[in-house]
């Protein structure tokens, strides 16, 4: 008998059953493997993110909103701040639902190691999370819903974001040969597109003028709900990059100069119409920042999530304009964050797992 570690567990495993499950798995057309057949990790870095994102858990109901309230019913928030958190709470409904639809629907589908579909499963939920909090948002404030879906009823560029994703993501819904280059390289595009492009890029936009606003004191409930997202969709990002560099190294033939040059321009459209977004329904300078900035920021994160990917860069040395963002979410430097109920399930208050570089 030999041992295997899933985190902090060490586990019994016969060495040659061992070495027959760790070459039964795969990212994607991988034989089913009997039992649970966690261990060996082909994987670790999905069990490691898993284990990551239990010690993140939170509860939107944990945030006290009494403050937000108050804010809200008072003439201390302006009306375009008051339009900020109306669009953040209707984009972010639509988007969570796209992207948990996603992860069940499409990359839940096609993935075969056991680490790979318990962490996705888990990705999956969080968007639940994220998406419930947004509900309590609502709720809170005392807002209608359909007023905050309806801000982006005929907006194009709006619209044009979200089919950017839906399309793809509905492209794939059916039988793939997964023995294919062409069906690999469709669910390796899915996978850059939802984890770097969308989570890693089109959700910065509202982010950063939401944790502006709670930099200013304003919503910071609603700021701290965004801020917890922000910890998660850092998770998300990592984990859709590490699934795109082993579907690459396991399927060496998909990874060719034409594919990372197409995945670039995907890049490249997502940038615009993020920038597109921000430009019609951002109102950059209520918040203390301008348009050219807030640009400048969306191809910095870009490039990031590019170069990590092991693609090249499309601007090149871009400075981060927001240095301040990146503080935002370190929780670390906070005492008394958790309150109340919170530490019960809160392992690590600490945001160790996130680079600097998801910001
Ligand atoms: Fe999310
Ligand atoms: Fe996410």
């Amino acid at each position: 008998m030999t041992t295997a570690t899933l985190d902090k567990l060490t586990i019994p495993v016969d060495p040659v059953k061992a070495e027959q499950i760790l070459a039964q798995k795969k990212v994607i057309g991988g034989e089913r493997i009997p039992g649970f057949g966690l261990a060996p990790l082909k994987y670790p870095w999905a069990y490691e993110i898993y284990s990551n994102m239990r010690a993140n858990h939170w509860e939107p109901e944990d945030i006290p909103m009494q403050k937000d309230v108050e804010q809200w019913r008072s003439d201390e928030i302006s009306d375009v701040e008051r339009w900020i958190i109306k669009m953040g709470i209707g984009y972010f409904s639509a988007a969570e639902g796209i992207v948990g639809d996603n992860m069940i629907h499409v990359i839940c589908e096609f993935v075969t190691a056991p680490e790979l579909e318990l962490v996705f499963r888990r990705h999956a939920h969080e968007e639940n999370i994220h998406a419930d909090s947004l509900v309590y948002m609502v709720s809170s404030l005392g807002l209608n819903p359909h007023e905050c879906e309806a801000i982006f009823e005929g907006v194009r560029t709006v619209q044009e974001k979200t089919d950017f994703v839906v399309a793809n993501s509905r492209s794939l819904r059916r039988d793939m040969d997964m023995s294919l280059l062409e069906n690999k390289q469709a669910l390796a595009r899915n996978i850059f597109i939802f984890g770097q492009c969308m989570e890693g890029t089109q959700f910065y936009g509202l982010f950063g003028m939401i944790l502006s606003l709670y930099r200013q004191n304003k919503f910071p409930g609603i700021g701290q709900m965004f801020r917890y997202t922000l910890r998660d969709e850092s998770n998300h990002i990592e984990l859709l990059r590490n699934l795109l560099r082993d579907i690459a190294a396991e399927n060496p033939e998909i990874w060719t100069p034409e594919f990372k040059e197409e995945l670039r321009q995907t890049m490249a459209q997502a940038i615009q119409l993020e920038k597109n977004f921000i430009r019609d329904c951002l109102p950059v300078s209520a918040v203390g920042l301008n348009i050219e900035d807030f640009h400048q920021y969306i191809d910095y994160i870009a490039d990031r999530r590019l170069v990590t990917c092991g693609l090249e860069p499309l601007v090149g040395n871009v400075s981060n304009p927001f240095p301040w963002l990146a503080e935002m979410i370190d929780i670390k430097k906070e005492q008394n964050f958790f309150e109340g109920r919170v530490t019960e399930y809160q392992k690590s208050t600490a945001l160790g797992n996130i680079d600097d570089d998801e910001l």
